[in-house]
């Protein structure tokens, strides 16, 4: 058992991220609601409490709240913005709106105490707020201070309870991380026994106890956390696992034949390939509508992996790759479809097994790509891009067709041979081409062509809820264009996607 921090979601933007920060720096949190209560709390156990960020303001009747007890179970607490106005305001202090809002840098001065040692007396901090504190409660003293914020930081060393107005997990804060290592380490004392060859120890020893000699069975795709999950599960079930991989032939240049060879040659794990490429284009047949794509392409997903689960028969488990954000994602309330999303949660009810398994689901994806390191697998897999379930399907506009599969496939080849050239793929959160439905007007070799407008995307992003397009230089851009127009063909022209997310998504369908 590791010990825990409890991170407690008012509903900031930064949420995630606080609780990635914390697990870094070697101490497991889990991120939970306020409303579950001092009870719950303390069943709980954790080593410390963050009260993370939030749009509200502490004077709002619906602003989330927090028991007032949480403060007497001797419990460090670290209160982060609308977290450190709640604790003010709950202990007697006095937090009031400020003329205007404060966004973005601000100059902090700080003072000796357990959360700023090892900080210089002047350093940038990031604010995003509103209301203030202007008053601290008693047994309080401040220590830090801005422009704007008379009291940017404060504690009551004796109680263990610190606040801070501004956003220690964020970048642009300047020693952030150490006030959170601070935090963890001076007041919690946290130990640091959260590392990923912990975790994939106790986790192998977990399964192995779990599976024994039982049969399990595993959709892998290729993308990191099915190629992790299936990889934790193989050290501990070995030939008990059998693994399904179903070719689409939708996928990327040497894909499929990537798959083979790291996951059945390497590792040595029983992986059978669907070969379902002619059913999926023939279901694709004249169909240009992009959720009528998708749903197509789930369903003959599904129908693919049933087929060879069939033949495999009864299983014990099913292997899923959840992982942590998809918990947290589902624990809130739905939001608007914006595309039909495919992946493997679809499966459960078409395969014959008795109980899911899935041993990622604590993690955040930095932590599986250190799992997926940690279990010898290749940069190439485990610090893969995002790659989509419908896979090419969607980055080509219109009908799908053999002729304009090698057109999309053969440019991204060269836009990720390029770009990694330049030394910027692990750098590009995303990167691809598209083919659009357009066709242009061209000379190649004196002669007039009319063939098709090329896209490349290229976006950064942090969690794919939001991207900015990738400042590419354009030395890199026009050596991309010139090798995809001479070595592509039916692409007279290239263009580059300056669009962020919103108004655009990622993928264009
Ligand atoms: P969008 O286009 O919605 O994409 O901005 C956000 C991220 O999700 C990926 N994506 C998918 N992933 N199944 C997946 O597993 C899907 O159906 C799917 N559609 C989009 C996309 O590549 C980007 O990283």
């Amino acid at each position: 058992m590791h010990q825990k921090v409890l991170v407690l979601d008012f509903g900031g933007q930064y949420n995630q991220l606080i609780a990635r920060r914390v697990r870094e720096l070697g101490v497991y949190c889990d991120l939970l609601p306020p409303e579950m209560g001092v009870e719950k709390i303390k069943e709980y156990s954790p080593i410390g409490i963050i009260f993370t960020g939030g749009p509200n303001s502490v004077y709002e009747e619906a602003s989330p709240k927090i028991d007032p007890a949480v403060f007497s179970l001797g419990i460090p607490v670290l209160g982060i913005c609308y977290g450190c106005q709640l604790t003010a305001h709950i202990l007697g202090g006095k937090v009031e709106k400020a003329a205007s809002s404060e966004y973005g840098k601000a100059e902090v001065t700080y003072l000796p105490s357990p959360v700023t040692e090892g900080l210089p007396e002047r350093a940038v901090s990031w604010m995003s707020h509103t209301d203030r504190i202007t008053e601290l409660p008693a047994g309080f003293t401040k220590i830090a201070s801005s422009a704007h914020c008379p009291y940017a930081a404060f504690g009551d060393i004796k109680r263990k309870i610190y606040g801070v107005q501004f956003h220690p997990e964020v970048n642009h804060t300047e020693y952030g991380i150490l006030i959170l290592k601070n935090f963890l380490y001076n007041v919690c004392g946290a130990a640091g026994d959260w590392t990923m060859s912990n975790f994939v120890a106790d986790k192998v020893a977990e399964l192995r106890e779990k599976i024994g000699n039982k049969k399990v069975l595993c959709a892998m795709s290729g993308g990191v956390d099915s190629a992790v999950a299936a990889t934790l599960v193989h050290r501990a079930a070995g030939a008990n696992l059998t693994c399904v991989f179903v070719d689409h032939g939708l996928l990327r240049k040497n894909e499929a034949e990537e798959v083979m060879a790291v996951f059945r040659d390497g590792l040595g794990m029983n992986l059978i390939k669907a070969d379902a490429g002619a059913v999926f284009l023939e279901k694709l047949g004249g169909v240009t509508d992009p959720e009528q794509k998708r749903k197509i392409i789930g369903a003959e997903f599904i129908r693919a992996f049933e087929a060879q689960s069939k033949q495999i028969g009864k299983v014990d488990f099913l292997v899923q790759g959840t992982i942590y954000p998809d918990v947290i994602e589902s624990g809130k309330g739905k939001s608007a479809v914006i595309k039909t999303h495919h992946n493997v949660g679809g499966l459960p009810s078409v395969v014959d097994f008795k109980e899911i398994i899935e041993p990622l689901r604590d993690l955040f994806k930095d932590e599986v790509r250190k799992v997926g390191l940690e279990l010898g697998l290749p940069k190439s897999v485990v610090m893969r891009q995002p790659f989509p379930g419908p896979g090419l399907a969607i980055r080509i506009m219109g009908e799908v067709t053999e002729e304009k599969l090698r057109i999309v496939r053969d440019s991204d080849f060269i836009l990720r041979e390029e770009i990694a050239k330049a030394g910027l793929d692990e750098k590009i959160w995303q990167y691809f081409t598209v083919l659009t439905n357009s066709k242009t007007v061209g000379v190649q070799g004196d002669f007039r062509t009319y063939e098709y407008v090329l896209a490349i995307r290229a976006i950064n992003s942090v969690d794919a809820m939001t991207a900015d397009w990738a400042r590419i230089p354009y030395e890199l851009l026009e050596r991309i264009a010139g090798r995809i127009a001479n070595e592509v063909e039916h692409v007279n022209r290239i263009v580059y996607d300056i669009t962020s997310k919103p108004p655009a998504t990622i993928e264009w369908e």
